[in-house]
């Protein structure tokens, strides 16, 4: 039985789209129909698929692939990925949490749309992950963990169990966060660290 692959759009050809790309491959549920970047990278293409157009595009793109996901990177700010993720709910063109094979996300665990889960990361029982974020390579979301709207985990992080993060934060490659611990909304959390105690909002860790 041949199964159809639905179309998707990426919003993003950099870095980030890279690793996605490899995700989305793997996953096999999507067809790559090309990328939205900026001006200069127009024409271009990435691992093989085509930069269509930037975000002035995104109407007439979304039209034809009915389907999108940002894949813009975020650390100082979530901004860029919002605005994104909000044209395609505009557009009615979200798409359920794409998740790597290589991942283990629990059957108890509840992933919004939009979210990218990588390569090895995982995501435990009872754990909640909102809408529009990255759950970057390697990282532990661990049992009970709230992570909210709009957030990055990034490569190798590991917060444990009950752990309440907040919309719109970044948490650095590498970082352990004590279990029980609340960090606020458009937090950032710098590489390597060790979060034993909870913040507010809008806190830089360094
Ligand atoms: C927190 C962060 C965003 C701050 O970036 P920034 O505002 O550009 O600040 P800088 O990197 O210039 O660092 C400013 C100072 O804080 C220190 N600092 C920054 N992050 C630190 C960290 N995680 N641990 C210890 N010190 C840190 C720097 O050494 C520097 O000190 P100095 O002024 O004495 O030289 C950045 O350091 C960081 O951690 N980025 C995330 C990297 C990452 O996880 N990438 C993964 C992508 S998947």
């Amino acid at each position: 039985m041949i199964v159809e692959r639905s179309p998707i759009l990426l919003l993003g050809a950099g870095g980030h789209a890279r690793a996605c790309i490899d995700v989305i491959e793997q996953n096999g549920q999507y067809a790559i129909k090309g990328l939205v970047g900026t001006l200069e990278e127009v024409g271009s293409s990435v691992l093989g698929y085509p930069v269509l157009g930037t975000d002035l595009d995104l109407p007439e793109l979304l039209e034809s692939h009915a389907a999108g996901i940002v894949t813009i990177g975020q650390i100082k700010t979530p901004e860029p990925r919002i605005r994104l993720f909000e044209v395609l709910e505009r557009y009615a063109c979200t798409v359920q949490a794409i998740v790597s094979p290589n991942a283990y996300v629990s059957p108890h665990a509840c992933i919004g749309p939009g979210t990218v889960v990588l390569h090895g990361a995982v995501i435990n029982a009872g754990a909640t992950v909102g809408r529009n974020c990255i759950i970057n390579s390697l990282a532990l979301v661990e049992h009970d963990v709230t992570v909210g709207d709009h957030c990055h985990v990034a490569t190798g992080a590991r917060i444990n169990s009950g752990v309440q993060i907040g919309d719109g934060s970044f948490i650095g490659s590498g970082c352990s966060i004590r279990q029980g611990v609340t960090v606020g909304r458009r937090c950032i959390v710098g590489m390597g660290l060790a979060v034993r105690r909870s913040c507010g909002d809008d806190v830089v860790v360094r």
